[in-house]
C-alpha cells in the first residue's frame, strides 16, 4: 500500500468485516467484565488480547498506537496523555538509569525543562549541541547514553542529518530518539533512517485540528513494552476520546501535510520581499543552511513551520499582530489554521536573552505554523499587516 493510502486505513487491522462500523466506535469504558479467571489472567499477562482496565489499554488507544506505528514503520506504539508524557516514557524506556543525554540545543522548551528540572536532579546529564554540526554531535556522543533530536528545529527550522547521526550513534551503541512532531510520518520516517524510537506530540499535525492533547511513541515491541509499563504505572496513558480524535485526524494527514508544505514554502518565498522582514527561515529556501540536508531528507516538503525576523523587534511584532485579520497568535502549531507564535515569550521564554541570541532567536523573531487556507490569503494577510498605514 502506498503511504498516502496508509494514513487513511492504518490501525484498522485489516479489511472491515460485514456490518462493522467504518469509523471506530468510541469506547469510554473504564473496565471490562470477565467471566473466567483464566481468561482474565491471560489478558492481564498479555498472553491473549483483551482490554480489562482503561489505564492499561483501551480499543481507541490501541488503534491509534497501531496506526502511528504502522505509519512510522515501527513494531509497536504507546499513546500518552500529551507529547511530554510520550517523551518522558520514551526517555525512561531507552535510558532507565541516569546517563548523559545529547540533545538539540534548540530543543522544544518543555523538553528542555523536563531534562533540566526532572531528569538532571535524578542524575541524568543533558548536553546541548548544534545538531547540524556533525563533529559536535560525534564528540558529544562518545560516552553518552542517549541522543535526542528533533526532525526540524524550533523556531528556525534547521534540519539535522538524522541518517548520519543515527549511523554514528549506532557505531557507538547509543540509541537515538527522534521527536518527529514537526515533520509527521508523511514527510519523514526516522526509523527508516536508523532511529531507535520516534515520538510525536499528537496535539500538533497528527491530530491537526487544535482540539486535543496527546502523545505517541513508537519503536520495537520490547522497547514499547518498557514504555507502556511506565505509562501504566505513572498513569499517563491517553484517554479514549482524544485517541479517537487523533485517529480521525490521521485519516487526512497526508493531504494536510502536502498543503501545509506547499503553503509554508509559498509564504517563506513571499516574505523575502516584504519590507520590514530582515530574514526568513525555511529549510527549503536555497539560502537556508539546511537546504541540502532538507532536500535529501524531506523530499516531499518540510511541513508547515517557518519563521521570520522583523526589523523593529517586539514593537514591530505587536504592530503586525494587531493588524493580522486571518492569522491568530496561538502558542501551539500544526492545526489547519495559520497561527503565529512569539518564541521570546512562548517556547523560548525559559532562556536568557543571551541564550536566545546564541540560537538566533531575537526580539523580532516570529514563528509561523502555516495552515491549509489558500496560500494567497495567508500571504496577503501578512503583507497587509506589515504594510504602511
Ligand atoms: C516539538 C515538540 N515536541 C513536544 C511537544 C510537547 O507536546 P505536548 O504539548 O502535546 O505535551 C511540543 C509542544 O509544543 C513540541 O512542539
Amino acid at each position: 500500500m502506498k503511504h498516502a493510502s496508509r494514513a487513511v486505513h492504518a490501525g484498522r487491522g485489516g479489511k472491515a468485516g460485514a456490518r462493522t462500523p467504518l469509523a471506530p466506535d468510541l469506547s469510554p469504558a473504564a473496565v471490562h467484565v470477565y467471566t473466567d479467571l483464566d481468561d482474565y489472567d491471560a489478558a492481564a499477562t498479555g498472553e491473549r488480547p483483551g482490554h480489562y482496565y482503561g489505564r492499561n489499554s483501551n480499543s481507541n488507544r490501541k488503534m491509534l498506537e497501531d496506526a502511528v506505528a504502522e505509519l512510522e514503520g515501527a513494531e509497536a506504539g504507546v499513546a500518552t496523555g500529551s507529547g511530554m508524557a510520550a517523551l518522558h516514557v520514551a526517555i525512561l524506556a531507552l535510558a532507565p538509569k541516569p546517563v548523559t543525554i545529547v540533545a538539540t540545543r534548540e530543543l522544544y522548551g518543555g523538553t528542555m525543562s523536563l531534562l533540566r528540572q526532572d531528569l538532571e536532579p535524578a542524575g541524568y546529564e543533558a548536553h546541548f549541541v548544534d545538531v547540524t554540526d556533525p563533529d559536535a554531535v560525534k564528540a558529544a556522543t562518545n560516552g553518552a547514553g542517549l541522543v535526542l533530536i528533533e526532525t526540524i528545529t524550533n523556531p528556525l527550522c534547521r534540519v539535522p542529518d538524522i541518517e548520519a547521526i543515527a549511523a554514528m550513534a549506532r557505531d557507538r551503541g547509543v540509541p537515538v530518539l527522534v521527536d518527529n512532531t514537526f515533520a509527521s510520518p508523511v514527510l519523514c520516517r526516522p526509523m527508516e533512517l536508523g532511529a531507535t524510537a520516534v515520538m510525536h506530540s499528537a496535539t500538533k499535525y497528527l491530530g491537526g485540528h487544535s482540539d486535543l492533547v496527546a502523545g505517541v511513541v513508537v519503536g520495537s515491541t520490547a522497547l514499547m513494552g518498557a514504555a507502556r509499563s511506565r505509562a501504566v504505572r505513572t498513569g499517563t496513558t491517553l484517554g479514549p476520546f482524544d485517541a479517537w480524535l487523533a485517529l480521525r485526524g490521521i485519516r487526512t494527514l497526508e493531504v494536510r501535510m502536502r498543503r501545509h508544505s506547499d503553503n509554508s514554502l509559498a509564504l517563506a518565498r513571499a516574505m523575502r520581499t516584504v519590507p520590514g522582514v530582515a530574514k526568513v527561515h525555511h529549510p527549503l529556501l536555497e539560502e537556508s543552511p539546511s537546504f541540502a540536508v532538507a532536500t535529501r531528507l524531506l523530499p516531499q516538503g518540510a511541513g508547515g513551520m517557518m519563521a521570520f525576523d522583523l526589523e523593529g523587534g517586539r514593537a514591530a511584532v505587536q504592530r503586525m499582530m494587531s493588524r493580522l485579520q486571518l492569522v491568530a497568535f496561538a502558542a501551539s502549531l500544526g492545526g489547519v489554521e495559520t497561527t503565529i507564535s512569539y518564541p521570546v515569550i512562548t517556547s523560548h521564554r525559559g532562556l536568557t536573552p543571551e541564550e536566545r541570541a546564541q540560537l538566533g532567536v531575537g526580539a523580532g523573531t516570529v514563528r509561523v505554523s502555516v495552515g491549509i487556507e489558500d496560500a494567497e490569503d495567508i500571504v496577503a494577510d501578512f503583507a497587509q499587516a506589515l504594510g504602511p498605514g
